[in-house]
């Protein structure tokens, strides 16, 4: 069967040999007779993936001692109510609005406090993260500041990890976690939902400083409650078995690759994607040059009949998903760590030759 050329935004491509390799544990977990999905979550085999996938998100995050790894149900939508919900207890948090996700994220925190937004780029479309520090000073008494590091409808992502001082720092980074090399120790708490660069979409990493635990609200429904998930060991129900076991087949994949070898690539093929947009007037960048997402690029002809004309040609050969986001409309074309040197080759190619043929 060939694969396609997947340039989705999520659920989105993973390592073919880690889906070769869960294809054939699905059926025979390691040679032990059950298949990866059949294990009870109580079994020891089941208690080492979930020991392994925590240490390798320790290890590659460069997290402290003072943090824990949560697996978390319900994806990352659900952390924009969990967090207030359990950390904001009536009070106010800053909330940056550099997108869809982080705008959403805001609203939900306006049900259980107030969210003071002091830096939105929704004027210009989202076509841009802050400066370092453009937001101002946060007031006294801000529970948290939370940021968005990379917008995934946008195409814009934040090159540097904004300063809090000793105010709580939270980021969704459903759409770069593992991307590229970060201070994990820097963050309170971060979270992602799995489905770009770990694995099946519905689990969320949850990364909490245990101190903050201690701020959480103690009358939450257990389900709701980051307290429970660290006492239970992220087990109060039965949890997402399989996408914990593909994640930590994926972290793996990564640690074999190295970081440092993934993050050159991820900047690599976004470099040789921007410099095919740059390179002619007949395609245009979406987001502001310092904002760019290395993840995500959103790019246009300036014509929308045109640029569904240019997705809709690319999918009758085999390049899929480059349909920007409903809300924003253009193109995207999304590169997670998984993505292939060929598949973006194949994408520039593309783009040459509907030029030639319909510049
Ligand atoms: C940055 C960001 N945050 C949150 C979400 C929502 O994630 P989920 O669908 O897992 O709830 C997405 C989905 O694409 C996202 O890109």
């Amino acid at each position: 069967m060939a694969r396609l050329h997947n340039f989705s935004a999520g659920p989105a491509l993973l390592p073919l040999s880690v889906v070769e390799e869960v294809r054939d544990n699905l059926v025979d977990f390691e040679g032990s007779g059950l298949g990866a999905m059949e294990y009870s979550h109580r079994s020891k085999r089941f208690d080492a993936v979930v020991a392994s996938a925590q240490e390798r998100l320790h290890r590659l995050l460069g997290l402290a001692d003072d943090q824990e790894v949560l697996f978390v149900h319900g994806g990352a939508k659900s952390q924009f109510y969990f967090i207030p919900m359990n950390l904001l207890n009536g009070g106010q948090a800053t909330y940056l609005d550099t997108g869809v996700w982080a705008k959403l994220a805001e609203v939900e925190a306006n049900r259980y406090g107030t969210a003071n937004v002091p830096f939105s780029s929704a004027q210009w479309n989202y076509n841009r993260v802050p400066e370092a520090g453009e937001w101002g000073a946060l007031p006294d008494g801000t529970a948290y500041l939370h940021y968005t590091s990379n917008n995934t409808v946008a195409g814009t992502q934040y090159q540097y990890t904004p300063e809090s001082g000793d105010v709580p720092l939270i980021c969704d980074m459903s759409s770069d976690i593992l991307s590229r090399k970060i201070d994990g120790s820097a963050y309170d708490l971060i979270y992602a939902g799995a489905q770009k660069n770990l694995g099946p979409s519905g689990l969320c990493v949850v990364v909490v400083r245990k101190g903050l635990l201690e701020r959480c609200s103690p009358d939450l429904p257990p389900m709701l409650s980051y307290k429970v998930y660290s006492q239970k060991g992220s087990m109060y129900n039965t949890p997402n078995t399989w996408a914990i076991y593909v994640m930590e087949r994926v972290l793996a994949w990564i640690e074999e690759q190295g970081l440092d070898a993934v993050e050159a690539r991820n900047i690599a093929q976004a470099t040789r994607l921007y410099d095919a947009i740059d390179a002619t007037d007949f395609w245009q960048g979406r987001a502001e040059l310092g904002s760019r997402s290395h993840m995500n690029p959103t790019f246009s002809t300036g014509t929308p009949e045109l640029d569904t004309e240019f997705w809709q040609w690319a999918e009758q050969g085999g390049l899929v998903g480059l349909k920007g986001h409903r809300s924003l409309g253009g193109l995207r074309a999304s590169m997670y760590n998984a993505q292939t040197d060929v598949a973006v080759d194949a994408l520039i190619s593309a783009m040459q030759e509907f030029e030639r043929t319909r510049g």
